[in-house]
């Protein structure tokens, strides 16, 4: 076998030994988290802020990922590291943020093992969510927080322009108004973790008008 052979085989390998093909990277709204139907929050009133929901590995065809492996341990968790998760991933209902992040895992983290242990699973997590500051670049484009209706096109324009890569808008319904209103943005990356791709194949919710 040649040499180019070897290494296109060796490179078929690698790109097909995961369990998943890309990253959906989940950041919820805390209030409007918080106001949707059914969801009682422990922080009243929450916070201005958009913290991590989790990372989800995901295959382009949607299918549902089965993974198995082992569970996040907390004594394993360096301090620093459980600091920042406590910052930016907050456990907005009730219950301690271990729990949150460990169901996070289960659910969804493991699916990304390899290439990702967890606690480096927990780390790309934290690095994706600072690297992308979405609040800031909406308020950027002179978008800040009201009670004001939104179109889905425009604010995903003002996302796109500002991180490259076409993101989804998820909404939820307000439990007192009964309006739609955004409750996540999910930005998509690579396999590897570093590079932005549209979110086509997890396309947003949101209808073409939302309260943000
Ligand atoms: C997802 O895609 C990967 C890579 O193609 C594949 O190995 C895996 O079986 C897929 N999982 C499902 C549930 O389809
Ligand atoms: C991730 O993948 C992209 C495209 O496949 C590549 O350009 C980039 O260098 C890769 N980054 C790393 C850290 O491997």
């Amino acid at each position: 076998m040649s040499m180019i052979m070897l290494l296109l085989l060796f490179n078929l390998m690698l790109t097909a030994s995961y369990e998943f093909e890309y990253f959906q990277m989940v950041q919820q709204w805390a209030p409007t988290f918080c106001s949707g139907i059914g969801v009682t929050c422990k922080v009243q009133p929450p916070q201005n802020k958009f913290t991590i929901h989790g990372l989800w590995p995901s295959n382009f065809s949607n299918a549902k990922l089965i993974c198995s492996g082992g569970d996040l341990q907390q004594n394993k968790l360096p301090h620093r590291l459980s600091t920042k998760l406590k910052k930016h991933w907050p456990n907005l209902k009730c219950g301690n943020d271990f729990d949150f992040w460990r169901y996070e895992w289960r659910k969804h983290g493991r699916c990304s093992n390899p290439p990702l242990n967890p606690n480096q699973y927990l780390h790309t997590t934290i690095r994706m969510y600072l690297n992308y500051d979405l609040l800031g670049m909406l308020n950027a484009a002179g978008l800040s927080p009201s009670t004001t209706f939104r179109q889905y096109t425009y604010m995903e324009n003002v996302l796109k322009n500002a991180i490259g890569a076409v993101p989804s808008l998820r909404c939820n319904v307000n439990s007192q108004s009964n309006e739609d209103q955004l409750y996540e943005i999910v930005i998509c990356f690579e396999e590897n973790s570093t590079n932005l791709i549209d979110c086509t194949y997890a396309p947003g919710n949101c209808p073409d008008w939302f309260v943000w």
